[in-house]
């Protein structure tokens, strides 16, 4: 069985899909860490973004690995190293380019086969799954993201004004929505969740009743 969750950055898709999965005994799949670790690993090979058929032949060759909910690239462990904002900045070099998205594509199917799995991402009920069992968007207004977000950087020590956490999230969404192949929309049979004023135990409940709904419609 697989569940599709996707939306914008700072809807708590994470932290949701973790705790479906373990509600359910499922695996869990955070596709942002891939796109996370290839550019990671892209800069640390010095590759240029200019260089399109080397970032390819790379995302190519880049062996995933998840163990739990820590990530490895090539054999390393990178699990915090791709949260760094050079990391988020330089992902759309990547993430733009179809067949970069073809080869993470590809991997995603196969971590998924032959399990149950909740995977969140941008594209994954419209290109990666499309015939996922159960297919969730979630989402909350730009406003209340931006207020989890900065509440988020502020418990971690980091001090960001909030309209700079509005301009940095504008631009991301901007760009998840744009781009050619694997653009973040809801899958026309998604059921959109929106969060705004939810708690998240209520986001975590909800959550639950449309995937419980989705197994008994079929
Ligand atoms: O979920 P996240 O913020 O860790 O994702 C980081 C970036 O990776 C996001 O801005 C766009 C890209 N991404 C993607 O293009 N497709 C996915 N399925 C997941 C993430």
């Amino acid at each position: 069985m697989i569940v599709t969750i996707d939306g914008p950055a700072g809807a708590g898709k994470s932290s949701i899909a973790r705790q479906v999965a373990d509600r359910l005994g499922f695996e869990f799949l955070d596709t942002g860490a891939m796109y996370r670790a290839v550019t990671l690993g892209a800069i640390r090979a010095q590759i240029e973004f200019s260089d399109v058929d080397a970032l390819v032949a790379f995302a190519g060759t880049a062996d995933l690995k998840w163990k739990g909910c820590r990530i490895s690239l090539n054999g390393v462990d990178v699990t915090e190293e791709i949260r760094t904002p050079t990391v988020t900045g330089a992902i759309r070099y990547l993430a733009d380019l179809p067949d970069v998205r073809r080869q993470l594509t590809l991997q995603q199917r196969r971590i998924a086969a032959g399990r149950s799995i909740v995977t969140e991402g941008r594209d994954q009920g419209t290109d990666v799954f499309p015939d996922a069992d159960c297919k969730i968007f979630l989402t909350a207004s730009p406003h209340e993201r931006a207020l989890r977000r900065h509440q988020q950087l502020a418990d971690a020590g980091r001090h960001m004004a909030i309209e700079d956490v509005i301009a940095a999230q504008d631009r991301r969404d901007a760009e998840d929505r744009c781009r050619p192949v694997g653009a973040l929309r809801p899958a026309d049979d998604a059921v959109t969740l929106d969060t705004d004023g939810m708690s998240p135990d209520e986001v975590l409940d909800r959550t639950l009743q449309i995937i419980e709904s989705a197994v008994q419609r079929d």
